[in-house]
């Protein structure tokens, strides 16, 4: 973690504009369904990359749309524990950490228009008999990869058969399904040079803006499913390269080099990522996973911004942080574009897994100061870093499973 990954969210006060609009909305919803249903049934397949942008209060969609919607009570909660999943690492076990208040535990995704099915991880490992499944991406990859392997555990336990010397990427196995998962730690997708990362503190990064990094597309062409994703490395500090000589550099002390932003970056090495796999000919489900936010409040990671919201925002309390909604709409418009240039004759399936505005309402998500083992029981609050990027295990991240589940499924035409 670094300075410019964590920002403080911005509010709005839109809530009660959107309060006004709530009954016109239900009625018009439902109306809309019954046409959704019909529609479904003709066209087979749901199309789930939307056209519309953002969550514009009142707006009225009139088709499912997965990726918007809100969070409601739901008693059942999660599928697993901290006690039955031992795949969580531990900064994100915030139960066995001491977090005191559970609630956060009891909520469901309501997609806008549609219900989704929670995940059934018995179909789903039938499904992915002889399979493999790949995991790309940085922590929050990571992050997700627990998320999933416990989801899973309901049914089997995975082996963990490999990690690399720095115990960052790996590969699991599922002996009863045959069934391949990897983790791959690439937090750039691109070519670098991570330099002093001990800690929090990333000194030094080289990046080279042309060039994919070999960790993942050596991989690629063994995976059937590959879950992907870029986001907040893009923020920190970086020299950057092409053709192997330094053209600009973010946030450089050195005030000759061009100063780069993210809009000068991120959609080079979206578009350089998302040609590898179009071009790839390589027959692969591709789940694109956009940026994912933080809730950091009264202050930033390093000054003593904390996250202890309990409950879910409701749609339109909450609007992105700027440099987050600049990051995911380079990921949609370069989806878009990569999507567009997919003949219809190809077999790469590429897909988005938008959870930035799902994730967005879920401040009640993240570890906070339950990164560390009862954090308040040495008396020593002050000294306490709360981490509002990454997601407890349980917690709201394992909703991102049910929507590609869900995508999987509507696809092929499946029902669970
Ligand atoms: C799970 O969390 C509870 C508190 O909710 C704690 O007492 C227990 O030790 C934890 N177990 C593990 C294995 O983390
Ligand atoms: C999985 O692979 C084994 C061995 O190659 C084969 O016998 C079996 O039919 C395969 N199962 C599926 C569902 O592809
Ligand atoms: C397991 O799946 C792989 C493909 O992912 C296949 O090559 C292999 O034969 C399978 N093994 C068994 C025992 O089914
Ligand atoms: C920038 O370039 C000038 C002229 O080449 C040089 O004198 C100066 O030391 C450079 N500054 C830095 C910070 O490298
Ligand atoms: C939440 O944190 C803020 C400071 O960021 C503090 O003022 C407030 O009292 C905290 N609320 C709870 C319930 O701990
Ligand atoms: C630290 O915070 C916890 C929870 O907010 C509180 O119960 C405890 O009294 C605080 N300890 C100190 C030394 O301030």
């Amino acid at each position: 973690m670094v300075k410019e990954m964590m920002n403080k969210p911005e509010r709005n006060s839109s809530s009660s504009h959107l309060k006004q609009n709530h009954v016109l909305v239900k009625f018009v919803v439902s109306v809309v369904l019954v046409g959704v249903a019909f529609s479904l049934l003709y066209t087979g397949l749901l199309d789930v990359f939307r056209t519309t942008t953002t969550n514009e209060e009142g707006e009225i969609s009139d088709k499912c749309d997965l990726f918007f919607g809100e969070w409601v009570p739901d008693p059942s909660g999660p599928f697993y524990t901290n006690e039955s999943c031992h795949a969580i690492t531990e900064d994100q076990n915030c139960m066995k950490n001491g977090r005191p208040d559970s609630g956060y535990l009891h909520w469901r995704w309501k997609p806008r228009g549609c219900e989704i099915q929670r995940f059934n991880a018995e179909r789903f490992l039938q499904m992915m008999r002889n399979k493999s499944w790949g995991f790309i991406g940085d922590s929050i990859a990571r992050n997700h990869v627990q998320s999933f392997l416990c989801i899973l555990s309901q049914v089997e336990t995975a082996n963990e058969v490999y990690h690399d010397e720095a115990w960052r990427s790996y590969r699991w196995h599922f002996p009863s399904y045959n069934f391949t998962l990897s983790l791959i730690w690439s937090p750039f997708l691109l070519k670098s040079k991570i330099e002093g990362q001990d800690g929090m503190i990333t000194t030094d990064i080289q990046l080279h803006l042309d060039k994919l990094d070999e960790k993942w597309t050596n991989e690629y062409q063994s995976f059937n499913y590959v879950t992907i994703s870029g986001g907040q490395w893009y923020l920190k500090t970086a020299t950057y390269h092409e053709k192997n000589k330094v053209t600009g550099c973010h946030n450089c002390a050195d005030s000759n080099l061009t100063e780069m932003g993210i809009n000068d970056v991120y959609p080079k090495a979206i578009k350089l990522v998302l040609n590898f796999i179009s071009n790839s000919n390589h027959n692969a489900v591709v789940f694109f996973r956009t940026t994912t936010p933080s809730h950091y409040e009264n202050g930033e990671w390093d000054t003593g911004g904390t996250c202890n919201r309990t409950v879910p925002y409701k749609e339109g309390e909450i609007s992105l942080e700027y440099t987050l909604s600049v990051m995911r709409n380079i990921e949609l418009e370069e989806f878009k574009n990569a999507a567009a240039t997919l003949g219809s004759e190809t077999e790469v399936k590429l897909k988005l897994l938008d959870i930035t505005q799902h994730s967005l309402l879920r401040p009640d998500g993240h570890p906070g100061p339950y990164r560390q083992f009862h954090p308040f029981t040495k008396g020593n609050n002050a000294t306490v870093t709360s981490d509002c990027l990454h997601w407890c295990l349980p917690g709201p991240i394992d909703s991102w499973n049910d929507l590609a589940m869900e995508v999987l499924m509507r696809d092929s035409g499946y029902s669970m």
